[in-house]
């Protein structure tokens, strides 16, 4: 499984750091909605599941989190701690965010609006999905 990991420019002086996210150059899609999530206790594991269609960049502003990506076939964890870090995570690949620290606030750039259809959150249904997208190349 290929990891993409985006080291964004940093626009630092003696006043600190600066990082800048443009569509198309920083991120390779258009952005249609941000969020991001904070207060997550120390044991919680969000995330279990994937998107038909959704591409996402997950960056961990501040303090650090885990994510394990799962394609169906291979899995790997991939930390998060630097504000000037993006995950990408595209289509088809299941998500776990876990091991976040108490400060931890973790922000998704995402392809798409909001939409329940595009989300699958049964992992044998996964499976199913990514075994017949196989198929179909
Ligand atoms: P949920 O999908 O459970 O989060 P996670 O992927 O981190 O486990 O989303 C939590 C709640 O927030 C759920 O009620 C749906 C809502 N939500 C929105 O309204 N808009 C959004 O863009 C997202 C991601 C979630």
């Amino acid at each position: 499984m290929q990891v993409i990991k985006y080291a964004f420019q940093q626009h630092g002086d003696n006043r600190g750091q600066l990082v800048a996210l443009e569509e198309f150059n920083d991120i390779p899609f258009k952005i249609k909605r941000v969020y991001y999530m904070y207060d997550t206790g120390k044991d919680v594991t969000r995330g279990f599941h994937a998107h038909k269609k959704l591409e996402q960049i997950l960056i961990c502003i501040h303090g650090s989190c885990k994510i394990r990506l799962d394609n169906g076939f291979e899995k790997k964890v991939i930390p998060l701690e630097k504000p000037y870090e993006g995950l990408y995570v595209s289509n088809s690949m299941w998500r776990e965010m876990f091991d976040f620290s108490e400060d931890a606030v973790l922000m998704v750039l995402a392809s798409e609006l909001y939409d329940e259809a595009d989300y699958i959150r049964n992992y044998d249904e996964f499976l199913e999905f990514v075994k017949n997208e196989k198929k179909e190349v």
